[in-house]
């Protein structure tokens, strides 16, 4: 189980065409992580990139040979059958131009080829990615503007540029997104002709908050990261994902629209409104099935008798999963609906109850009582079980992977 697998990015070939900005330093971690992920990452370096970082570099952490020249590989090696720029692009599943500077992007507009990375990008059939970098307000030029837009309108998918310090010292929009953001973009890309193209899938995750004053309230352990391991792997699927979230700390995968909620009745309102155009609905929130009777509109103070208690009286949520299945019988939308059943005791018997009663088409089983599985670790122990009766066994594997099967489940549920 390496965690660093991404098995969208496994086996892939993808280009990343580096040029001379100082973000190509983020550029070597971006090409350290595709590797690390599967994917068999083609350096170009031009020659301004290789100012700020050697080719080496990019070598060690590829472990394939870095392309500097049109008819020859740094380290002296040539493509064996083909010059450099066809031989590279043939059968690239990915072209990134990461940071691509003004300079690269003004010559790609104009289908200048007079170094081996515009050429590449010429001779190139897979999608090119560009992830502008630049210093001092030259992004926002009109005349880079005018090569953006054009080579957006000619196909090629951008990356905007976050805004922030230069390296400069000035402040403004040109910084290279992080590598987590930058590989969200090509996950999105890679994905997007995947199983799921063309639906809509809602995902929620996180333990949902019931408040009883303004600084406090009941909650759960559960960290959201089997939910957004879920958004994810729906988005590597190709589908349009909305993900429902009472966490506010981890990273919204690229492309996932965020409906940031807290208690389960803000869920609640949520889910239905966001599953009226849904093909899907993954209920992976860990959700309170009791809130306080009231919420105190001031923080609730101490009384001077130091031995006197607080009472929180509880009353029943409504149950999310019971609501959707009422209005899908109704309407018989969403059509797959998946939900989670974290048990510290007859796991199955609990989870099969579970399955039937709220109408659902798989749940996902996990013990909680696990220390390798469940609330907050990065791996989970998980039955599949389905409403015709059948089990799947899934080994300890991590979140990433549990959601893959899941989805890949979801697809086929889908047809
Ligand atoms: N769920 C829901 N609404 C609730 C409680 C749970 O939609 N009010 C969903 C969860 O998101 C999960 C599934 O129902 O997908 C099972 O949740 P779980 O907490 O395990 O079960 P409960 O219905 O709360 O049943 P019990 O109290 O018996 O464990």
């Amino acid at each position: 189980m390496r965690p660093e697998r991404i098995t969208l990015l496994e086996n892939k070939r993808i280009i990343l065409a580096v040029t001379g900005s100082i973000a190509v330093y983020k550029a070597v971690d971006l090409a350290s992580k595709l590797t690390q992920a599967g994917s068999a990452v083609d350096v170009i370096m031009t020659e301004a990139a290789q100012k700020f970082v050697a080719p080496i570099t990019f070598q060690s952490v590829t472990g394939r040979s870095v392309y500097t020249h049109l008819w020859q590989a740094a380290s002296g090696v040539s493509l064996p059958t083909h010059i450099a720029h066809v031989g590279l692009g043939e059968g690239a599943d990915l072209m990134g131009i990461i940071p691509a500077t003004a300079n690269t992007m003004a010559k790609l507009a104009h289908g200048l080829a007079d170094d081996l990375l515009s050429v590449t990008a010429l001779a190139a059939r897979c999608p090119v990615v560009i992830a502008p970098a630049m210093d001092g307000g030259m992004y926002e030029h009109t005349a880079t503007q005018a090569n953006v837009a054009t080579l957006i309108e000619r196909g090629a998918y951008l990356i905007e540029p976050e805004e922030g310090r230069f390296a400069s010292g000035l402040v403004g929009r040109g910084r290279l997104p992080e590598t987590t953001t930058l590989i969200g973009h090509i996950r999105q890309i890679l994905g997007r002709d995947g199983a799921l193209q063309g639906r809509k899938v809602v995902v929620t995750a996180g333990g949902t908050r019931e408040a009883f004053d303004p600084v406090r309230f009941i909650t759960n352990h559960s960290s959201g990261k089997q939910g957004y391991a879920l958004a994810q792997a729906a988005l590597d699927a190709g589908a349009r994902v909305t993900l429902i979230s009472t966490t506010r700390t981890l990273p919204v995968p690229v492309g996932a629209m965020l409906v940031p909620v807290d208690s389960t009745q803000d869920m609640l309102d949520a889910v239905l409104a966001q599953t009226q155009d849904a093909d899907a609905l993954v209920m992976a929130a860990a959700v309170s099935d009791f809130r306080p009777a009231t919420k105190a509109e001031q923080k609730i103070k101490k009384s001077a008798d130091d031995s006197a208690g607080l009472t929180v009286t509880l009353v029943r949520n409504p149950d999310i999963l019971q609501t959707v299945k009422a209005r899908r019988d109704a309407t018989g939308s969403p059509r797959v609906v998946v939900g989670f059943a974290a048990e510290s005791e007859n796991l199955l018997e609990h989870a099969q109850d579970k399955l039937r009663r709220k109408g659902l088409d798989l749940i996902a089983a996990n013990d909680i009582t696990a220390t390798d599985a469940g609330f907050a670790a990065d791996t989970n122990r998980v039955i599949l079980l389905d409403k015709d009766g059948s089990q799947e066994i899934l080994e300890l594997m991590t979140k990433a992977m549990v959601s893959e099967r899941i989805i890949e489940r979801v697809a086929l549920l889908l047809g």
